[in-house]
């Protein structure tokens, strides 16, 4: 049965019909006018990564450089994954990274600045559709959800980062979701101290995923 749009603002009707791969979708939410995001920011961000990935990492939609540059998590933020994953042994070049909001939301501050803007909740479940295809095609053994806009949009709106990261958790996909922190804020932490604590605790949830990846992969 064909799905609807839940809401008034969708990304379903940019969404492939037939032959849908990662290649052609990604093709299609290039042409996505599902919300208003797309105009003001200066290309979509895709997913990346290989369609064999056991993990899918997702994030809240692209910052400055990922807006700039086209690919998800290649600024500060990913250089904080980066570090966290590999802390984990986990190899980024073999998961599939991406975002539940394909286009950077940003407001202007002084001088030429862009500053980041949570997207709406109309935002992010107009564009759900694309993460919704990513995960049924990558069929992966587990998504981690980075930072409450990506667990609340898998998860629901009621789940709680602060109170159940870390845990394996069942979802409509098969495939099991892992809820931790968004890598930037650890950059927001004020002390060395915090950010040392707080990295330590996201590549400890990280290390519950490479336990899973590396179980099944023996
Ligand atoms: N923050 C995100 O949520 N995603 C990115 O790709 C970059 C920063």
């Amino acid at each position: 049965m064909a799905r609807q749009p839940k809401t008034e603002m969708s990304a379903l009707p940019f969404l492939p019909k037939k032959r849908v791969t990662l290649a052609t979708l990604a093709d299609a939410a290039r042409a996505c006018r599902g919300c208003p995001l797309y105009a003001r920011a200066t290309q979509t961000v895709f997913g990346a990564g290989p369609a064999s990935a056991r993990v899918i990492l997702v994030g809240e939609q692209p910052g400055n450089d990922e807006d700039l540059r086209g690919a998800p998590f290649v600024g500060p933020a990913g250089r904080v994954l980066d570090k966290a994953l590999a802390a984990a042994h986990i190899d980024r070049r073999e998961t599939y990274v991406t975002n539940v909001v394909k286009h950077f939301n940003w407001v202007a501050t002084t001088g030429s600045r862009r500053l980041h803007k949570k997207p709406s909740s109309r935002e992010v479940s107009a564009c759900l559709p694309w993460l919704e295809e990513e995960i049924v095609l990558i069929k992966p053994d587990v998504v981690v959800l980075l930072g409450a806009t990506a667990a609340q949009a898998i998860l629901g709106r009621d789940f709680r980062v602060t109170k159940d990261r870390g845990k394996l958790l069942a979802t409509r996909f098969g495939a099991r979701a892992l809820a931790t922190v968004h890598p930037s804020s650890i950059l927001r932490q004020r002390t060395h101290e915090d950010r040392a604590r707080e990295t330590e605790r996201f590549v400890a949830d990280l290390a519950v995923v490479a336990k899973l990846i590396h179980r099944r992969a023996a």
